[in-house]
């Protein structure tokens, strides 16, 4: 997928690699078992909600003797880490954390996670090799667009980059003329940012009259929201830089528990010395096998402030064998989280795959937006797809909304009503883009 004239790569693709990364797949599965005996044991003696949880299944941490019998404990869902708002998830005492994040959590209670010490170390080494595999190295500048504060990406990425030696510029999201200023004073080798973000800072630079491809950016790590590949060929085309994806999650520790390498690109390795994953299918909880598809289900194997044991994320993707790092499994990229999947008519349709195919056609640079809406008993739905502004003269707009409605009928089955806006009209976000608006009425 990467353009063919990137600027002098050096040894992006050829990482140093530490020992968990060099291990066999014997070796990490040997280490998980210790470790998964101590976390579940840590997280039973330790907090109130696991042990309550693990007595009602019958099952003891002294239950689990092999990697499958983690199967035999029982999951833990988003509303468990709610209801126990804010510390009582915690396993050590609330004086030993020296740090908390938070989910932004527009409604209700946010959902508070902690770290020790050693979680922070532990965090900044996954988030340190997580910078290395997507090409960062010792002395570069990274160019740091998540946002600093509850949400866990600013200072996730902040501290790994760090721990790898490199400059940091800490300019969190928003002002981005200010960040396209930057870019072209610091040139940074690497900016991290969300791929939604990185599109509006695309547009700056355009707007400054600036040649995206002409700046220092060799490589861009994209993550904390759903992006296809699509997108990836879009920015690698348009900045002429390598387009990395990374994962994470609060409740697990933030951005660093997966990363795609700059080599293969070929999904994300998750880093199987601290976070174990399963598919399950979300319907039965049944652990599904290699190469299917389900939901993600983590559990911690080191963390010692807030341990998670099978915490299903609802994030839907499938789990493939190693191959830059054979020891450790990949994610395929998260095709979206199933709270985000609409029904529309009985078709199940994601966000991506309308990103999919604005991006296919020449006019849209992928801003969008979905709006649901009823109409009598039926269910609408409306894509506002802005121009590129090299594309727009407000011509032609039928015949594009006509073929692009066409296209999303033959490929994903379901009927859209298009709506070509101006460029600039979408309001852009400065972080995780809201994708879909549904104003259909309650109940
Ligand atoms: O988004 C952590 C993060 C920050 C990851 C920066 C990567 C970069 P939360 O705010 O807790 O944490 O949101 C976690 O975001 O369950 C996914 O649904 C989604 N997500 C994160 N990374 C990706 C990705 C951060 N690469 C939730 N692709 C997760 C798709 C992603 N979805």
């Amino acid at each position: 997928m990467a353009s063919t004239s990137l600027k002098s790569k050096g040894d992006l693709y050829r990482p140093e690699l530490d020992d968990a990364e060099r291990a066999s797949r014997d070796e990490i599965m040997a280490l998980q078992t210790r470790r998964l005996a101590w976390s579940l044991k840590h997280a039973y003696d330790n907090v109130a909600h696991y042990k309550r949880a693990f007595d009602k299944a019958g099952v003891h941490p002294s239950d689990f003797r092999q990697l499958s019998d983690l199967a035999k404990f029982p999951f833990t869902v988003k509303t468990d880490l709610r209801d126990n708002y804010p510390f009582n998830m915690f396993a050590v005492p609330r004086e030993k954390l020296v740090r908390v994040h938070a989910s932004s959590g527009t409604t209700g209670k946010p959902i508070v996670v902690g770290y020790t010490q050693a979680d922070i170390d532990v965090w900044s080494d996954v988030m340190a090799r997580s910078l290395r595999a997507a090409g960062g190295r010792t002395g570069m500048i990274i160019h740091n667009a998540y946002g600093y504060g509850l949400f866990t990406g600013g200072l996730g990425v902040h501290y790994g980059a760090e721990r790898l030696g490199c400059t940091v510029v800490p300019i969190s999201g928003g002002m981005t003329e200010r960040q396209v200023q930057l870019i072209n004073d610091f040139k940074p080798d690497i900016i991290t940012v969300t791929p939604s973000y990185m599109l509006a800072i695309l547009d700056e630079f355009k707007r400054q009259g600036l040649d995206p491809r002409k700046c220092s950016l060799k490589v861009g790590i994209f993550g904390a929201e759903p992006w296809t590949n699509a997108m990836r060929a879009e920015i690698e085309q348009t900045f002429d830089m390598d387009a990395t994806d990374i994962y994470g999650l609060s409740e697990v520790m933030g951005p660093g528990v997966a990363q795609e390498c700059i080599e293969t690109k070929d999904g994300l390795h998750i880093w199987e010395d601290h976070f174990y994953p399963e598919v399950i299918d979300p319907e039965t909880g049944r652990v599904l096998p290699e190469g299917e598809q389900g939901e993600l289900v983590f559990t911690s194997l080191t963390k010692e402030a807030f341990p998670v044991i099978r915490y299903r994320t609802r994030d839907l993707t499938r789990l493939l064998p190693g191959t830059a790092r054979p020891g450790m499994r990949r994610m395929e990229k998260v095709t979206g989280r199933s709270d985000d999947m609409i029904i529309l008519r009985g078709v199940n349709v994601f966000p991506t795959q309308i990103e999919e195919a604005l991006l296919a056609t020449d006019w849209c640079g992928g801003h969008f937006v979905i709006e649901l809406t009823r109409e009598g008993r039926m269910d609408e739905m409306a894509v506002l797809a802005e121009a590129r502004p090299e594309r727009w003269d407000g011509s032609g707009l039928v015949e594009q909304a006509g073929a692009l409605a066409h296209h999303i009928k033959s490929t994903i089955g379901i009927s859209t009503r298009i709506r070509i806006v101006a460029p600039d009209t979408l309001e852009r976000s400065l972080g995780k883009a809201k994708r879909v608006y549904d104003k259909r009425p309650k109940g």
